[in-house]
């Protein structure tokens, strides 16, 4: 099937039976399609189903209902083809081994994948540079910083050279030196290595730096699904508060009621017009029909909306009622 999607998830359902109380639907209905090469994201808070989604991929607990496909082969029906397509970091990075060197992890997971050992050497030199892990190289996993555990967890993953690679919140209590480093790797590993990486992340920032295409899930169900700079516009929307120390007149209340996203209240002796726009063109329609009149203007404030807070909105705006 010729097709530039390497992982297709569709109408992907998983409801956890729990003894007492209600059984928990994790992931309701999820369709979504990985290009070759790119860098995806799952972006949700703590609870919305990604560890679960993240599972199923990689065939570790079975859906109730959908399909997944990894370069065309279905992840259940035919499993152990899908599993040599595929290779995950979970959360709480389990696939290194403590007591062995880096160099050792990645020799033994390299061995255990079955590359043949004529390459390994040349491919596990080409991970340790390229993972800035040349001074560690003999360090045993466990006396290595975090971040450092967790670029070599993601290394081993990369040296199966499975056609995607799975992330489940690959900066997860790492520092901000160590987050930032393992998010310049993976645009290193998507840009000069063309892997598809797949990561899930509660930080809207991880997913803004790293991911070309991302979707937003809570409650197991996709809010928001679209190219991350569009994502973004959403969470660029602006906020202006303006002041006028005066009443303005009925002609241009008239004018302003036209304004999309702007509401306007009177008190005794100011007007206070509130003003969500995207597009700055529409802050100097207000301003003009505020000049007209000469109705004095004493402070506009701007606010920008933080990603967090438009985030934290969207997730608000997708409780089910
Ligand atoms: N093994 C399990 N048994 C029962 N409920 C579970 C299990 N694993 C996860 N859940 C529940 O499923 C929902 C989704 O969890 P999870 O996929 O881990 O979300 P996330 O990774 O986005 O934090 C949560 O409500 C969680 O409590
Ligand atoms: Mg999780």
């Amino acid at each position: 099937m010729a097709t530039s999607s390497v992982l297709e998830v569709s109408k992907l359902s998983k409801t956890y039976p729990v003894r007492k109380g209600q059984p928990v639907k994790a992931v309701d209905n999820i369709s979504f399609q990985v290009k070759r090469g790119e860098i995806f994201g799952l972006l949700g808070p703590n609870g919305a189903g990604k560890t679960t989604t993240v599972k199923m991929i990689c065939s570790l607990i079975k859906p109730d209902s959908g399909e997944i496909k990894i370069d065309g082969i279905s992840a259940w029906k035919q499993r152990n083809k899908a599993l040599t397509k595929i290779s995950a970091v979970l959360e709480g990075n389990r696939n290194i081994y403590w007591r062995l060197t880096v160099k050792e992890n990645l020799e033994f997971f390299a061995a255990l994948k079955g590359i043949n050992p004529k390459n390994i050497k040349g491919k596990i030199d080409y991970y340790i540079e390229l993972f800035d892990l040349q001074d560690k190289m003999n360090e045993t996993a466990r006396k290595l910083s975090r971040g450092m555990q967790q670029k070599l967890a993601i290394a081993v993953a990369m040296i199966a050279q499975s056609e995607v690679v799975l992330l489940d919140e690959p900066t997860l209590g790492l520092d901000v030196k160590a987050s930032y480093e393992v998010r310049d790797l993976l645009k290193k590993l998507a840009g000069e290595d063309g892997r598809t990486i797949v990561l899930t992340t509660h930080d809207m920032n991880v997913v803004q730096d790293t991911c070309e295409r991302a979707i937003i899930i809570n409650h197991g169900r996709i809010i928001a699904q679209d190219r991350v700079d569009r994502l973004i516009r959403l969470f660029q929307v602006k906020s202006y508060k303006f002041v006028i120390a005066d009443k303005v007149s009925q002609a241009q209340k008239n004018q302003l009621r036209l304004v999309p996203h702007l509401t306007l209240h009177e008190e005794e002796r100011e007007t206070i017009i509130d003003l969500n726009l995207e597009d700055s063109r529409v802050l100097y329609q207000v301003i003009k029909i505020l000049s007209q009149e000469n109705s004095p203007i004493e402070s506009i404030d701007r606010q920008e909306i933080n990603f967090e807070k438009v985030f934290m909105e969207i997730i608000n705006g997708s409780e089910p009622s």
